[in-house]
């Protein structure tokens, strides 16, 4: 089996993408800017040290393609999230716009015809989870992005399935506008209040359904360009702060903040037939996972 690059693989979604792609004993290596494999040690486990990592900038289209050499396909995970771009439009563009054209470029100057890409629900508003109108500079980069891989695929063959999860939450989710529940399952744990910085409702999944979705992206032999939307269960955040206050009894955690520009009514895509996927880990499985992953890493520490 030809190794899978995963850009960006020392982030949140790409520690748990590299552990199940090594647990189905395929190569990975790992594109990131970051050195830092602390997040990998701790989802990763042991296996962490069979990850070839490479440090480099995904805005360095000859780096990115001499990395991609050999490689059979690419996961693209590299990115900018909400409160980044938000901040620094430009090299928002240059990240995420310019970064996902280099690895289309990579996988054309490498012979590589499959690319799974992270997009996101954030191309969707905050009233319509069906046709894509984003209103932050993040999502209108995403949506971007799914044009691009669709020319890609008629201009020069290279399948490819862009995934819209919406609110990534569990083990490791520590950045980004919705970080709120997963570090709020940490903080209660190490015993601390939390206050979960936006409000409303919300649709969540579980980073271990949606790492199972990119592996099944990047590994199975798609044809054309496909752009799915990955949603999980919705919830006001009052309800998964009263989860995470049944996993940890007298866990202190209130919410405040604005609402999240995205929809929490996702319209669903063709994930099931296209990918094959199981059916989802619900809200409250999920939170109870997280919690323990943090009891584990805690009680550790
Ligand atoms: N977490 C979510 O809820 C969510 C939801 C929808 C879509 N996504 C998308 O999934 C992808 C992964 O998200 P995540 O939550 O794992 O984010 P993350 O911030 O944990 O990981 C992103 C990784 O990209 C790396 N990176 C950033 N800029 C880089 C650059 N210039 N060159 C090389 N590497 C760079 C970072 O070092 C980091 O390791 C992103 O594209 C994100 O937009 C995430």
């Amino acid at each position: 089996m030809t190794p899978v690059l995963v850009t960006g693989g020392g982030g949140f979604l790409g520690c748990w993408i590299a552990r199940l792609l090594l647990a189905e004993g395929r190569e990975v290596r790992i594109f990131d800017r970051s050195e830092d494999r602390r997040l990998a040690r701790e989802i990763v486990g042991e296996a962490a040290d069979r990850l070839r990592w490479i440090v480099g900038d995904i805005a360095d289209a000859e780096a990115l393609a001499r990395a991609a050499e050999g490689c059979g396909s690419i996961v693209h995970l590299a990115a900018l999230l909400t409160p980044a771009c938000a901040a620094d439009p430009l090299l928002g563009a240059r990240i995420n716009v310019i970064g996902t054209l280099n690895v289309f470029e990579a996988a054309r100057a490498n012979g590589i015809s499959q690319v799974a890409y992270a997009s996101s629900a954030a191309v969707f508003g905050p009233d319509d989870g069906r046709y894509p109108h984003p209103v932050t500079i993040y999502g209108a980069f995403k949506l971007a992005c799914e044009g691009c891989a669709r020319a890609y695929w008629s201009d020069a063959g290279i399948a490819s399935v862009g995934l819209r999860p919406t609110v990534v939450y569990g083990p490791g989710r520590e950045v980004g506008l919705t970080a709120g529940p997963t570090i709020a399952c940490r903080e209660v744990v190490a015993g601390r209040p939390y206050v979960i910085g936006y409000s409303g409702r919300q649709d969540l999944i579980f980073v271990g359904d949606v790492a199972a979705a990119f592996v099944a992206a990047a590994t199975g032999s798609h044809r054309g360009a496909h752009a799915i939307s990955l949603g999980g269960e919705a919830a006001e955040v009052a309800e998964v702060a009263a989860m995470i206050a049944a996993q940890v009894p007298g866990a202190r955690i209130g919410f405040d903040g604005p609402e999240v520009p995205m929809s929490s009514e996702i319209a669903a895509t063709d994930a099931e037939r296209i990918l094959g996927l199981k059916p989802r880990t619900t809200l409250a499985e999920g939170i109870a996972l997280t919690v323990a992953h943090y009891r584990r890493i805690l009680g550790e520490r």
